[in-house]
């Protein structure tokens, strides 16, 4: 399979505090990995700096064998918080991107309201995002993601504003999105079992400074349903994935609390 995305020998500091140590990465083209870790590790930073939002301060990036310069329509971003526009209607909003980038014609149009009946907002084109649940929100988002057919999909702890059964849903929705278009998928998470169960691949980050612990092969069967979740195989996964972290999130909880 083609490799997507190459990371080698990446740092990164802000000032004098080093915050991602030595990243070496290769993603396959149409992987979904997540990347999972304390908090204050650099998963955000990490995202930032593949989606050219952020300058690394050394270290190769390469999407396609090419090197990484800057922002760039190949590559769209979810945010954990919704981003949504209020003044604009849903289909106003999905279109963002296309607009940015200066395409929107009949067939932008076409495609997004398509991307819109994929992420289960058919019908909603016209609501406003303050007639929306938070899950619906984020449907948008992911919609205004896709509107510009990037190849590689940044999502930062998309769904953590979401209630457990909403978040539930929008796993098992993300994966029969992503089924169907098989773009590769970068996803931050603090739930250890959205990242097992989503990933062919998950990447336990340490911290100070963030470094990438292990990279662990989630060798599910797919399509996965969410009674997977219950298999001893999945608890497996957790389990071990937990164990890495367990530690650094203890401190990192401590810290934030003195
Ligand atoms: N723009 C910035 N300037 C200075 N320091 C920053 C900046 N952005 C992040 N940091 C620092 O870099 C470290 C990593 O932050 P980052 O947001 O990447 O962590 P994270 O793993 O995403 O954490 P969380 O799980 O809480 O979202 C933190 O110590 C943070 O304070
Ligand atoms: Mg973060």
């Amino acid at each position: 399979m083609a490799l997507k995305l190459e990371v080698e020998h990446l740092h990164k500091q802000f000032g004098d505090l080093p915050v991602l140590q030595d990243i070496n990465l290769s993603i396959d083209s149409g992987a979904f990995i997540s990347v999972v870790g304390p908090s204050g590790c650099g998963k955000t930073t990490f995202l930032r700096i593949v989606a050219g939002l952020e300058p690394a301060t050394s270290g190769a990036l390469r999407i396609d064998g090419k090197p990484l310069a800057g922002p760039g329509g190949n590559r769209g971003f979810v945010f954990q918080n919704d981003s949504l526009l209020p003044w604009r209607t849903v289909l106003a909003n999905a279109l963002i991107g296309p607009e940015v980038a200066g395409r929107v014609g009949e067939k932008e149009r076409k495609r997004t309201l398509d991307l819109l009946r994929l992420v289960g907002l058919g019908g909603f084109e016209h609501y406003f995002p303050r007639q929306l649940s938070g899950g619906m929100r984020q449907r948008v988002n992911l919609a205004r993601a896709l509107a510009i057919d990037p190849e590689v999909l940044l999502m930062d702890e998309p769904f953590a504003a979401l209630d457990a059964q909403t978040r539930e849903i929008m796993q098992t929705e993300l994966l029969r999105i992503w089924e169907q278009g098989r773009k590769t998928v970068l996803f931050v998470t603090h739930q250890i079992d959205e990242a097992v169960f989503l990933s062919d691949r998950v990447l336990v980050f340490a911290r100070r400074p963030g470094r990438l612990q292990e990279s662990v092969e989630i060798a599910l069967p797919r399509p996965r349903e969410l009674s997977i979740k219950r298999t001893p195989e999945f608890i497996a996964y957790v389990d071990h994935i937990w164990k890495l972290i367990e530690h650094d999130v203890r401190l990192a909880v401590i810290e934030e609390h003195v």
